[in-house]
Order: structure tokens, then C-alpha cells, then sequence
């Protein structure tokens, strides 16, 4: 356990030297900028790869330490620090293992960056559908037996790409059986752990993909440590996936200027994480405790618990989540998400002598449940669900770019190959991606996502009606 923190200590002794800046950035460390009082004092600490301050691409002084102390933290061989989020880290996971026209096997509610990734990369994704989460009323997690099959089938497979825990904190609940099965293959896993990256602290947190041997993992710091927007991770351990194929497409992806504020709150995230001791989690779990049983006891509210503590969703039965939402929001409670039946709360993960306003926070929920009574109720549906659970677009995605594309009406568009991704949320599992065929049970499926009142995500333009194909 250690409380250093190299590239915040360098950090702090440039800036007692006073230096004078003749260097990028064009802020002069704050002096120059007109952001209110409030934030300009950051700006001291904005500089570039100056002496004593080693460069992110190629490290061998204090970010090289702070990322060595990065893979120590989470027992792996190689660990780095990422600059533009998970989102980078996906992107290189998946350049590193195949070359234009290999497949890959994706679990298909998987984040936009997963898919721009195969795309950019030209690979042929095979897709996996997940099994619905009744609990939680979330897509979440693949079958081994699924993954069994899709690998017998293409044994040729240069990856499975997987995501867990999903936004709501449902882990794979076969994680470790899928990852010494592709292993027995000889197939890599990548795993898309935006939302784990506290996992490592251990139970009653799940184990993280990497306890289970999982080949590469990216982890978005900034959505549950205390890091700055955009900082992120990305380790790699065992023999199947190259360190040097990841750095070389962090080098092409990533800035060459990376931001020395966000990477200095990637290395205190780091020993944030580094130092949670088990009194930490005591003090945590007692908290949370207490605020959920003083949330049970708010009448009509139901709290639904899921794999991660972390996470935590508020339904009020029969108002939809976007209505609780607004409510919780009028009192000045800001969570993560809504969808058809809840909102998502993603809860701090304090330590031993912090103290986060619960009391408080638990009578503005009460007040937000009760004003949520005079507003008119929804009708809470069954989310439709696909039901095909492998799947190859039918043209690549390169075949779809060099045709061209063009908007038709939806009732024209039952046999023609989509040109964009549609994703309902509830579940975000994508209906169609770019290169598949809108069959008519997909646009029927469709119909149903909209008369259910799901968000619709992706690239279309169903307020006209209009879905976006590829040119015949
Ligand atoms: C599962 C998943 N993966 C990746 C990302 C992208 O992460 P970032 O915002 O750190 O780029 C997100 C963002 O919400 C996500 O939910």
C-alpha cells in the first residue's frame, strides 16, 4: 500500500521553482486566462512535457513510476494512464489484435466506442445478444455456453470483447467460465470495465475481470474514482496480447499534448484506490446501510440493489424513471440516468472520515417521490426484446461506406442494409448496426421500442420517420 504519488509530487515541485513559461500552453500556467477565479488557479498546474516532467508516450521518470505503481495497484503486467477515456482504450484493445477482415466476438450491448472500434479497424464482428436482467431491467451479461458456440463456429476469432458490470452494476455472471473457455481456444478477452474500475478493492465489490485472467481491460477511473473526466486506464497482463501493440495505438490515438491536470488526478485516483483499507470499506458499507434503510422507508419507493454497491436504482412503480428523474432533479438531486423504470444513482465510494449529506438527501428523495404523485402515471411495458443471439452483419462496414447512403421512410425500409446503428435504451442492445438488413420483424421490433417509449440512440432520424441505408 502506498500513499506516493509520483507525477502529483513532480507536479508540485515545478511549480515551486516559480517557473516562467515560454512554452505551451498559451495560458502562460493561468496568467493569461480570463476563467473566473474559481478555476483559473488550476491552470498553474496545466503544463506540458517540461524537465522533471517525463511524457506520457514515452515515460521514464514520474509518469513511468505513477504507471508502474498503477499496474501494482491492480496486480497486472502492464498498466497505462488514458488521456481521451475508456473510449481510447477500446479503440487500441481492439487495433492490437487483428488486422482488416478478422472477426471478433462481441457481446452486442456493448458502448459506441466498441463499435467505431471495429469499425475503424475493418474487423468482422460476430455478435452475441445478452440475457435480460429481470432484477435490474437491464441487458446484462452473455451465457459460456453462448461464447462456446460462437467459438466453435469461428474458431478463427481473433477476440471475445465483453462488457462488464454494465452501466447498472450487473457483472457477468459467467465471466471467469468465459474467459478460461476463449483462453482454452487460445482466443484473447477484452474486457470493457468503464464501470469497474473500484473493483479492485475487493467484496463485497465483485471480482474484476482481471482476477479472472481477462487479457486486456480498460476502465473508465473517472466514472468511479475520484478522477478527472476523460482519465481512464487501460492494463493488459499474460502472454496472448502485446504491451508494445497497445502503446503503439495509444501513440496514434491518444493527444501528444495530454492534459498533466487529468493525468495527476489519474495518479491520486490511483492511490486513492491504492489505500482503501478495510476500515474504508467498513465505514462504506455501514453508510450505505443506513441510507438505503432510510430510503426503504420512503412510501412507494422501491430501491433495487444490484452486483456493484455501487450502484443503486430508484423506481417509483408506475411512473416511468425520466418522470422520477425531473422530480429528483427539482430538488437539486442529480442522477446518473433515467430510463422507462428508473433512475440510476451512482453512489460515492467513500472512505473511513469522509462524509457525503445523506440525511438530507434521503428528505429530498421523499419530497421528490411524493410531488411525483400528482403527475400523470405511464404505463410500465415489458421492454421488447431481441430474441437472435448470434449474429454477422450481413456487408462490412467498409462495403457500407464505399456504397454510400441514403434516408428512406421506414415503411420502405424492410430489405434494405442499414447504414447506422439503432439502439434502445432500455436495453441498449443495439436493433440494428451498420451492414445488417432491416428484416420485418426488426422494423416490427422497432414499432414496439417507440410504443414503449424508449430513448432511441444511434444514427437516424425517426422523428421524420426517416432510417438511414445503404445506397443499392
Ligand atoms: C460501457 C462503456 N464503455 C466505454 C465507455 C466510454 O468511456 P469514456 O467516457 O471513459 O470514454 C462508456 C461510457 O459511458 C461506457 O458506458
Amino acid at each position: 500500500m502506498t500513499q506516493r504519488r509520483p507525477l502529483v509530487e513532480a507536479l508540485l515541485k515545478f511549480q515551486q521553482q516559480q517557473p516562467v513559461s515560454f512554452h505551451v500552453p498559451g495560458h502562460k500556467n493561468g496568467l493569461l486566462s480570463t476563467l473566473p477565479d474559481a478555476i483559473r488557479p488550476a491552470l498553474a498546474y496545466d503544463v506540458t512535457e517540461l524537465e522533471g516532467l517525463d511524457d506520457l508516450h514515452h515515460p521514464e521518470e514520474a509518469i513511468r513510476e505513477a504507471q508502474e505503481l498503477l499496474a501494482e495497484a491492480y496486480g497486472t503486467e502492464e498498466s497505462f494512464f488514458l488521456v481521451n477515456g475508456s473510449t481510447a482504450g477500446n479503440l487500441a484493445m481492439i487495433y492490437a489484435v487483428c488486422e482488416p477482415g478478422d472477426r471478433i466476438i462481441v457481446q452486442r450491448n456493448c458502448h459506441k466506442s466498441i463499435f467505431h472500434a471495429l469499425e475503424l479497424a475493418a474487423a468482422v464482428p460476430v455478435f452475441l445478444t445478452p440475457t435480460w436482467d429481470e432484477e435490474t431491467m437491464t441487458a446484462a451479461g452473455l451465457e459460456a455456453l453462448q461464447v462456446e458456440q460462437a467459438l466453435q463456429q469461428y474458431p478463427d476469432a481473433k477476440a471475445v470483447v465483453l462488457t462488464s458490470p454494465n452501466y447498472y452494476g450487473v457483472v457477468q455472471a459467467e465471466l471467469e467460465a468465459i474467459i478460461a473457455l476463449s483462453h482454452q481456444y487460445e482466443v484473447p478477452v477484452l474486457v470493457d470495465e468503464a464501470h469497474g474500475a473500484h473493483l479492485r478493492i475487493g467484496g463485497p465489490f465483485p471480482a474484476s475481470a482481471l482476477v479472472h485472467g481477462a487479457d486486456v481491460v480498460v476502465h473508465s477511473a473517472h466514472k468511479t474514482l475520484p478522477a478527472m473526466t476523460m482519465g481512464s486506464f487501460l492494463h493488459v497482463q499474460g502472454e496472448m496480447v502485446k504491451p508494445e501493440q497497445l502503446t503503439k495505438y495509444l501513440r496514434m490515438l491518444q493527444s501528444s499534448s495530454p492534459s498533466y491536470l487529468l493525468m495527476a488526478s489519474l495518479d491520486d485516483a490511483r492511490a486513492y484506490l491504492h489505500t482503501y483499507t478495510q476500515a474504508d470499506h467498513r465505514s462504506f458499507e455501514e453508510k450505505r446501510r443506513l441510507f438505503l434503510e432510510g430510503l426503504s422507508a420512503i412510501p412507494k419507493l422501491t430501491v433495487v440493489e444490484s452486483d456493484d454497491p455501487l450502484k443503486l436504482m430508484l423506481r417509483v412503480e408506475r411512473w416511468s424513471g425520466f418522470q422520477l428523474k425531473e422530480q429528483l432533479e427539482a430538488e437539486g438531486i442529480y442522477p446518473e440516468l433515467a430510463d422507462a423504470y428508473q433512475v440510476l444513482l451512482v453512489l460515492p465510494l467513500l472512505k473511513s472520515g469522509q462524509s457525503f449529506p445523506f440525511a438530507e438527501i434521503r428528505s429530498r428523495i421523499k419530497d421528490a417521490v411524493k410531488a411525483l404523485a400528482s403527475k400523470p402515471r405511464t404505463e410500465w411495458l415489458a421492454a421488447p426484446f431481441q430474441k437472435e443471439m448470434m449474429s454477422e452483419p450481413e456487408y462490412t462496414f467498409r462495403e457500407v461506406s464505399s456504397a454510400g447512403c441514403e434516408w428512406v421512410p421506414w415503411t420502405k425500409a424492410a430489405g434494405r442494409v442499414s447504414a447506422g446503428a439503432v439502439i434502445p435504451y432500455p436495453p441498449g442492445i443495439p436493433l440494428i448496426v451498420p451492414g445488417e438488413v432491416w428484416s420485418t420483424e426488426k422494423l416490427a421490433l422497432l414499432m414496439d421500442n417507440l410504443a414503449f417509449g424508449a430513448s432511441i440512440q444511434g444514427e437516424h432520424r425517426l422523428k421524420e420517420k426517416l432510417l438511414k441505408v445503404m445506397k443499392r
